[in-house]
């Protein structure tokens, strides 16, 4: 098993989506952090109900492994509704999504992940059906074809995207909430692992929980990862109590460094400092000197990177910061201070 590679991935494996389930908050009270998105969507979620209506339309957009998924099952649970997943993938055809349209209940929420993945015929679909719950059927060919239009339930969409950009302008609108996940910070972090760590039935000291917690690239799906294999070392080398000692201990052991960065994101700072002089290099040079797809890059690994201080974006491409150097263990050279100071003078 690759554990390296795994720990740090915010991408869920398909076991961990089983096992998820567990860990994963009902409640909204559950739900710790997100601060902003929550209280506005408690009062959305209050609304609804007091109207009886469903609720408006809403989009979640961020990186992988921030509670998209589990927020929109907590929701579907704050308003006493059905919820049916689906993905952009998933949903070939129109008439896929008009079968999965045409079985709601009203009020029932709709949940489609990777959302900017729909293909056009599927989303122009979608259109109708969150604007006037409705959907227009053509039937039959040729001159003789007519649309019918079919009347579906007053359904809540909430999609999931960690490409808002990605987006189609008119999918965009239809949506009433736009609401963006940030990562977690810390301490966030820690009350997530310390509620997880309860679920898990595990004893853990809370410097133990708050270096887990700082680790995690402010991404819970990583810090009750993290907190899994943690206890697999407690259980194994020590006795079972997750100390900070045995923490660090089994984050060395797999790779995962005091910022929580682990090889690829190591790779992408020294191909940036040594290849290429500490930058701007374009996204698709990196790409390429790694051997990974711009994609996941882009998604999974450069908001923690960018977040950290670590590296920025440029007209011109992608450059390490000074900080990137420091963690590196590589000096900075002079000349990039007189550069940079050359570039924003540019910009601005
Ligand atoms: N705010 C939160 N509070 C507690 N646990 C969370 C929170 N956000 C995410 N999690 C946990 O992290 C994991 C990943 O969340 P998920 O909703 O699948 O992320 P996303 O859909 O954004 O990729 C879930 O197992 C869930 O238990
Ligand atoms: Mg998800």
């Amino acid at each position: 098993m690759d554990t390296e590679e795994r720990i740090t991935s915010a991408q869920a494996t398909e076991e961990e989506e089983l096992r998820e389930k567990t860990l994963r908050p009902q409640r909204l009270s559950d739900f710790l952090g997100q601060q902003k998105v929550k209280e506005n969507l408690g009062i959305f979620i209050e609304a609804a109900k007091m109207r009886g209506e469903p609720l408006d339309h809403v989009l979640f957009y961020g990186p992988p492994g921030l509670g998209k998924t589990t927020l929109a099952g907590i929701i579907a649970n704050e308003l006493g509704v059905d919820i049916k997943v689906t993905s952009g993938p998933a949903i070939g055809r129109a008439g896929d999504l008009a079968a999965v349209l045409t079985n709601l209940n009203d009020n029932d929420v709709l949940f489609i992940d990777e959302i900017h993945r729909l293909n056009r015929a599927v989303e122009e679909v979608l259109y109708s059906a969150m604007e006037d719950y409705a959907l227009d059927i053509i039937i039959g060919k040729g001159p003789s074809a007519r649309s019918i239009r079919l009347d579906i339930a007053k359904f809540t969409l909430i999609g999931a995207t960690t490409r808002a950009g990605s987006l189609s302008a008119p999918l965009r609108d239809r949506f009433g909430v736009l609401a963006k996940f940030e990562m977690y910070r810390p301490d966030e972090l820690a009350r997530i692992i310390r509620r997880s760590a309860g679920v898990m039935g595990l004893e853990a000291d809370d410097d133990a929980i708050l270096e887990m917690a700082k680790r995690s690239r402010g991404t819970p799906r990583i810090a009750n990862r993290m907190l899994k294999r943690v206890r697999d070392f407690s259980m194994v080398k020590g006795d079972g109590r997750i100390s900070r000692k045995i923490t660090e201990e089994s984050l060395a052991a797999l790779g995962v460094d005091e910022l929580g960065l682990e090889r690829l994101d190591r790779e992408i700072l020294s191909t940036i400092i040594e290849k290429f002089g500490g930058g701007p290099v374009g996204i698709d040079t990196i790409a390429a000197s790694i051997g990974e797809d711009r994609v996941t890059i882009e998604d999974a690994y450069e908001p923690y990177l960018i977040q950290q201080g670590l590296l920025y974006r440029t007209q011109k491409g992608r450059m390490a910061t000074i900080r990137a150097y420091e963690h590196m263990g590589i000096p900075y050279p002079e000349e990039n201070v007189r550069r940079i100071d050359h570039d924003e003078a540019d910009e601005g």
